[in-house]
């Protein structure tokens, strides 16, 4: 059966999805890969060195999705990407199934199962497969260089016979994967480092790779080892008391997310106006609405005397890794929807189902039925559908 890999097609997207030594690996196991020529060229992968693999290449879209039984992407299709996918082929990638609405609407009208990167449950089997967590890690070593790079200080403590230098102060804001890996890049960089979680457990996995922790004593776990979102005096009370850390830093790094929802304003305004000249922001959540008041998306904008920088989808910066980690998501969970290059989900495994929005026009829960206007599946139709021959 063959897997298809197209070249993404998100406004300044650099990532592909599988590279060449995971397609050498596809093509080991009895699967047909075929890649859009220079799908793989703005993330370093050149065309000839999936040929190497043993994959082939075709001119365009359309050719590469011809008989295709996988297709392999970074982002979401557009509705008119997804029309063109073969009927009843399996669709991987992120989906953000609220934002993809009209896209999986085409999707379960051509029987094609969509399988969300998103949806992983958050277990440890599935460490290997999730991509959310790779990209996150990625996101949050480029935030800290970005930092660096915009602050006009060093980061480390440096003593010359001219003088000696004291090190920056990064505050980081949201210790998820992505903020671990800042604060890790931070300090690796020579920064002294406080951090910021409303979950219990972020305080000793932040104090582990040697930043303080800032306790305002506001707790908000949530489900699935998830922030909950605050409530409207909790946030007012929270962005108050940071509004004094925020002032004290020479970085700040935010990275707050609620799966679901807006990313949470934890840094307002007049916080930032308050800053020291010279200092950097950046917002990490600016593509979720970003976590500082004034962010602007995709733009770097000055408040008073520091810079704002509105990050947008930062694992598109370093695309070689990126894709590197992205390619080895796929390969792991593709092993749970097939196997010796054929398409055969285990319906049984919870990750699978988790994972898979629509499938044989029917959606995963009875809420993304109704977001779609599609009858939510029920395990004897799936078990008949797969007894039927269907992917
Ligand atoms: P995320 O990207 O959803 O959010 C980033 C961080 O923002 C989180 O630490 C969250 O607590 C924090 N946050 C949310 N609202 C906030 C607010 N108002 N103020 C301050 N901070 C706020 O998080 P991510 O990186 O997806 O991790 C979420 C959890 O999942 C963590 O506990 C992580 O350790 C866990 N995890 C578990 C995995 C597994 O077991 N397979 C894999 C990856 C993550």
């Amino acid at each position: 059966m063959k897997i298809c890999v197209l070249t993404e097609t998100r406004a300044g997207e650099r990532r592909v999805a599988l590279v060449p030594d995971i397609v050498a690996k596809l093509v080991a196991e009895g699967w047909e890969l075929v890649i859009e020529r220079g799908a793989g060229a703005a993330a370093n992968f050149p065309d000839d060195a999936y040929v190497a693999a043993g994959a082939t290449l075709a001119q365009s879209a359309t050719a590469a999705l011809e008989g295709a039984a996988v297709i392999a992407k970074v982002n979401a299709p557009t509705a008119e990407e997804a029309a063109m996918f073969p009927k009843g082929s399996l669709c991987m990638s992120f989906l953000q199934p609220g934002q993809s609405v009209d896209a999986l609407k085409v999707l379960a009208a051509n029987d094609v199962t969509a399988v969300s990167f998103d949806l992983l449950p958050r277990i440890s089997r599935a460490q290997s497969m999730d991509a959310l967590s790779s990209q996150a890690t990625v996101s949050g070593y480029r935030a800290a260089l970005s930092g660096a790079e915009y602050q006009t200080k060093f980061f480390p403590l440096i003593m010359t016979a001219a003088g000696t230098v004291p090190p920056a102060k990064v505050l980081v804001m949201g210790v998820g994967v992505a903020g671990l890996r800042a604060i890790a890049t931070a300090r690796s960089l020579g920064a002294v480092v406080r951090a910021y979680d409303v979950r219990a457990a972020a305080k000793e996995e932040a104090e582990s790779l040697g930043a303080q922790f800032v306790d305002l004593g506001v707790s908000a776990e949530g489900t699935g080892g998830y922030a909950r979102e605050l409530t409207q005096e909790e946030q007012a009370a929270q962005q108050a008391a940071l509004a004094a850390e925020v002032a004290a830093s020479d970085v700040v790094i935010t990275t707050a997310a609620v799966p679901g929802r807006k990313a949470p304003i934890l840094v307002t305004t007049a916080a930032i106006e308050a800053m020291a000249p010279g200092a950097v922001v950046i917002d990490m959540a600016a593509d979720g609405g970003g976590n500082c008041e004034p962010t602007i998306a995709g733009e770097v904008i000055r408040v008073n005397h520091a810079l704002v920088v509105g990050m947008t989808n930062p694992p598109s910066q370093m695309p070689t890794h990126a894709s590197f980690l992205f390619a080895r998501n796929v390969y792991n969970l593709l092993a749970l929807f097939g196997k010796a290059g054929e398409v055969a989900p285990d319906w049984n495994d919870e990750v699978v189902t988790a994972t898979a929005v629509v499938r044989h026009g029917t959606a995963s829960t009875q809420a993304f039925a109704e977001l779609l206007g599609i009858p939510v599946a029920v395990a004897a139709e799936i078990e008949e559908s797969v007894e039927g021959g269907a992917a």
